[in-house]
């Protein structure tokens, strides 16, 4: 087991430069399954999910190998359709191979990808809309079993109950790109990572309008070619910088990024009584004493993202004042909770709303968390707390953030990594 030892209240100063982003990084991969020629892609992070996503895809016929941030594929062979329920539970998105898999092979076996640990997440959307574009969708021994000689465009509406659906519009733009005619994706996903993959998509020779308004369309292609293609900046990361330098009330810079991508975020940390720098690239957070106590809600694009909801209840446990926590993406996004309050965060939970009353300080002790987000959230109130902190299981972390404790410890921060056998003697 790894665990990140943390020395709290040093105030995070500097610059620190983002990785490239996961979740945008993560259909990508998975459409290079619908080109005909070499793709290469660049600023590719090296994070756990993208490592089993490699491995689902080797076991899919294509050689990928990586040479830093960059990542270079060759389809080796066309044949196989089977995405392994071991692969797939380990990593639901894994399930972003259907899309592409079902346009290029005619065929594809995606395990169902089981149950997870931030809620309900359905993928009754992904289905409805390959089904929509004429597959033959079955559940057979717990795999998704969707099958069409060819796929034909067709007016697809992604809306579900909370929302559009973000790797349900990449499936189904990654499968509409192949079709016979023009598809119409209807409330499709905003999310910047969507508009990544439509660009790849579109640098393979796809041709796709409206990427960033929740109505896109897609004009079928009989194939596509290959690319060399850089992955957006991982907007995710970048805000869990900028807020882990505002709990420790600090001033950092985040550079390589797009800042109208945080626009939600930045202007909450603004209410909360942060200075926020912006310019082409970059964002500079500065710290004026205790943040003021907010409100927060997690909402699709271009709201505050769930995957930064965890981390603002960090921040908030410490604010001046009491603040009210929603969670309209995932209303059960809430493991993070007891854990902060090993801390000595008050919060209280009710009915999918998180009360938050700010504390004057937090103190160290052993935490644990489930999730990828949980875990960056006990990392940033570890470096806002007195004493230390030790946080388990960084697995989950390192699932989706590349190297964070070393960008934190460039940004000064006491953090070690350390292998523990046991609990105790830290
Ligand atoms: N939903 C349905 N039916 C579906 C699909 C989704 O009802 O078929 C519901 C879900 O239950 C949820 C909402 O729609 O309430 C949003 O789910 P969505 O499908 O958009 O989530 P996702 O595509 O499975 C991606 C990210 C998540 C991120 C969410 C929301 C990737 C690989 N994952 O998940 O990232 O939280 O969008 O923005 O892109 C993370 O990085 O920590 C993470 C969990």
């Amino acid at each position: 087991m790894t665990s990140f030892r943390i020395t709290g209240r040093a105030p995070l100063e500097g610059t620190v430069e983002a990785s490239g982003s996961k979740n945008a990084a993560l259909p990508v991969l998975a459409a290079a399954i619908l080109a005909e020629g070499p793709v290469r892609l660049e600023r590719v992070p090296e994070v756990g999910d993208v490592a089993t996503l490699i491995e689902v895809l080797s076991e899919l016929g294509l050689r990928i190998e990586r040479a830093g941030d960059a990542v270079n594929i060759e389809t080796i062979d066309p044949h196989p359709v089977r995405a392994r329920y071991e692969l797939v539970r380990r990593m639901r998105a894994s399930f972003c191979v259907l899309g592409p898999l079902l346009a290029r092979r005619g065929k594809a076996m995606v395990s169902l990808p089981g149950g997870c640990n931030i809620g309900p997440r359905p993928i009754d959307l992904h289905l409805k809309g390959l089904s929509e574009l004429g597959a033959k969708v079955e559940i057979e021994e717990g795999y998704v079993a969707a099958r069409a000689d060819r796929l034909f465009g067709a007016v697809i509406d992604l809306s579900g109950p909370r929302g559009p659906t973000v790797t349900g519009t990449a499936n189904v733009l990654s499968a509409a790109v192949l079709a016979r005619g023009t598809t119409v994706i209807e409330n499709a996903a905003t999310e910047p990572e969507i508009v990544d993959l439509g660009q790849f998509l579109r640098a393979l020779g796809a041709r796709i309008e409206g990427l960033g308004t929740s109505t896109i369309y897609v004009v079928g292609a009989e194939e596509l070619g290959g690319a060399t293609y850089r992955v957006a900046a991982d907007r995710i990361e970048a805000g869990t910088l900028l807020l882990a330098a505002a709990i420790t009330g600090g001033r950092a810079t985040v550079t390589g990024i797009v800042p109208d991508q945080l626009r939600a975020v930045l202007l909450k940390l603004r209410d909360a009584g942060f200075t926020i720098q912006g310019s082409k690239d970059r964002v500079t957070v500065m710290s004026h004493g205790r943040p003021r106590a907010v409100d927060v809600t997690a909402l699709p694009y271009p709201g505050i993202p769930t995957d930064l909801q965890a981390q603002w209840m960090a921040l908030l446990a410490l604010a001046d004042g009491q603040s009210v926590v929603r969670d309209r993406v995932f209303p059960g996004r809430f493991a993070h909770v007891d854990e902060l309050k090993r801390l000595g965060a008050q919060i209280e939970l009710r009915n999918s709303t998180a009360t938050v009353t700010g504390v004057e300080r937090l103190t160290g002790a052993h935490v644990a968390a489930s999730d990828l987000r949980a875990s960056a959230a006990l990392v940033l109130a570890g470096l806002a707390a007195e004493g230390r902190t030790v946080v388990h299981h960084i697995e989950h972390l390192d699932r989706g953030y590349q190297q964070l404790d070393e960008k934190l410890a460039q940004l000064g921060a006491k953090i070690e990594r350390v292998a523990l056998s046991k609990y105790h003697g830290v």
